[in-house]
């Protein structure tokens, strides 16, 4: 069974004399374990919905979510899924709740009423995924973005995740910062971390094995990256071209260039080295 099974869902904000907003409409997907997707869609298509809907925050208003086969909408077991689909967002200032890093980092587990070995086991573990042990008794506010980041990705793996949401979470770092994030996300998936990236960058979305895009709440685009850039729904989606297959794409225009399905920087060189010899 998949991981994370959607299946028929609709998601309505009420808004005010009993009319609502209906921001998720009848979308079904599937993740499998271990998947590593980005999520991505014009500015209110519904992505920060679903990932609300995804770790159980919020209810489908019809059809049903589960993850591991366990019902988001089930009252029971709402923690337990919590605790399985982790989320960071996008602000770095605002996802600290300690003053130094490793009291932020343990208080998800110090929750869980975990003996003080396991804790300690945890916020080392959590610390060292993101290259961050060495900062473990500063101020958190003394980071880079990029390293607060880090540290808010630490503070979710302290809860032992199966499933990692970054919603926006590199969209307000600067280059490096987006890059040591999406380093170490790159590195958690490898470890078996299910992790979904919501992005509107498409570099970034070209770094997932799936990418799948959202319009106006329904499902528009599902497939590898290189499908989802050919698609011819790209643009209705409100969605670009990464640069790379950007600029294959011009090469192929102006002079006799084959650009295939090209979507990063290092198969562009190769290609242009390899047709130019
Ligand atoms: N708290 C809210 N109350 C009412 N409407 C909301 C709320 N949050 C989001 N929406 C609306 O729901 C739709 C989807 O929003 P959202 O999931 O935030 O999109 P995205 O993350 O893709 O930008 C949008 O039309 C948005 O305006
Ligand atoms: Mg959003």
């Amino acid at each position: 069974m998949a991981k994370i099974v959607v299946d028929n869902i609709s998601y309505v904000y009420p808004l005010r004399d009993g009319v609502g907003l209906k921001a998720i409409k009848n979308l079904s997907l599937e993740i499998g374990e271990g998947e590593y997707v980005a999520l991505t869609g014009m500015n209110g298509s519904g992505k920060s919905t679903l990932a609300k809907l995804l770790n159980g925050l919020f209810k489908p208003i019809s059809g049903r979510i589960t993850v591991d086969g366990i019902s988001t909408s089930d009252e029971n077991s709402v923690f337990e899924v919590r605790k399985k689909v982790g989320m960071v967002f996008q602000n770095p200032d605002n996802q600290t709740v300690a003053t130094l890093i490793e009291d932020d980092v343990a208080f998800g587990p110090e929750n869980l009423g975990l003996p003080r070995e396991e804790l300690i086991s945890r916020v080392d573990y959590a610390l060292d995924a993101v290259g961050m042990s060495e900062f473990r008794g500063r101020e958190a506010s003394k980071l880079s973005g990029g390293q607060k980041q880090r540290v808010a990705i630490a503070g979710v793996l302290a809860m032992r995740p199966e499933v990692l949401i970054l919603d926006e979470a590199t969209s307000m770092l600067d280059p490096e910062g987006r890059a040591e994030v999406l380093d170490v996300v790159g590195k958690l998936n490898k470890q078996g971390i299910t992790v979904i990236n919501i992005t509107h960058n498409m570099e970034e979305a070209a770094l997932a094995r799936r990418v799948i895009a959202l319009r106006k709440g329904r499902l528009a685009i599902d497939g590898t990256p290189a499908q989802v850039f050919s698609s011819s729904l790209l643009e209705a989606c409100g969605l670009s071209l990464p640069p790379a297959a950007a600029l294959a794409r011009l090469l192929e225009e102006t002079c006799d260039f084959a650009a295939g399905n090209i979507i990063d920087e290092a198969t562009l060189a190769e290609e242009i080295c390899r047709q130019l010899r």
